[in-house]
């Protein structure tokens, strides 16, 4: 069967690493996590203290961009790849609710996207790929031969992940979290460099009312078809 490239991308608590984890298992291809990056690049401003009074010094960081190494390590117990900056486990660290609140603002340096969208392509360059993201079917694969978009009302998101906020002990309340998630939607869609937005020929699934597995059902027809038309 001939490998493909799928691109995952959408708005932020869609689930698009959950489907893209479990769609990159069913089909044994290798699964990308591209927002973990930009994670990654976050959680290393703020220890390197580049980040001051809640603003990132982006002079500061794009010289020191040269000294950030991200790469990714299949854990066989969780089944998915974690990723590692400057070779130590940050896979928890980047999932806190201060990341997130600083991401977005690392995630519309330029010189960033450059530096990771290089080595993102260079990750899928021999297909078999599932990359999540928000510029992954507009910018890093283009030519990707199927390209995913997902969408869900911002409640329906906020309440995803305030829960599992929650459940990972966080001390949070929904308010932030909704606010959160309403702040990084409008960053992330109206930045000059590669906003987020769905591309020409990505399929929208809109999961507000759709569990998981259901979401996956949905993927996982569209990937049948999308292998059928290429035999
Ligand atoms: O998917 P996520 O929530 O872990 O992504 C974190 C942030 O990273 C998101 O708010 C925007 C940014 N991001 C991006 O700009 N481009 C990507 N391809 C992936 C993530």
């Amino acid at each position: 069967m001939r490998n493909i490239t799928i691109a995952i991308d959408g708005y932020s608590s869609t689930g698009k690493s959950t489907l893209a984890k479990l769609v990159a298992k069913r089909l044994g291809y290798v699964y990308v996590d591209s927002g973990a990056m930009y994670r990654a690049v976050t959680y290393y401003a703020m220890q390197n203290s580049f980040i001051e009074n809640s603003k990132v010094k982006v002079r500061e960081l794009i010289d020191h961009l040269p000294e950030i190494q991200i790469s990714f390590k299949y854990n066989a117990d969780l089944g998915f790849a974690e990723v590692y900056l400057n070779s130590i486990n940050i896979e928890k660290q980047i999932r806190t609710l201060e990341v997130s609140s600083y991401v977005s603002q690392v995630s519309v340096i330029p010189e960033v996207r450059r530096q990771l969208v290089v080595q993102q392509q260079e990750m899928g360059k021999n297909k078999a790929v599932v990359m999540d993201g928000r510029d992954i079917g507009t910018v890093v694969f283009p030519k990707a031969e199927l390209k995913v978009f997902l969408n869900a009302s911002p409640e329906t998101r906020a309440k995803r992940r305030y829960y599992e906020l929650i459940e990972k002990g966080d001390n949070v309340s929904f308010q932030e979290v909704f606010r959160n998630v309403q702040e990084r939607d409008y960053i992330d869609s109206n930045r000059k460099d590669s906003p987020l937005r769905k591309a020409k020929d990505a399929i929208e699934i809109d999961n507000s009312d759709l569990t998981k597995e259901q979401t996956f059902q949905k993927t996982m027809e569209l990937v049948t078809m999308t292998l059928e038309g290429y035999e």
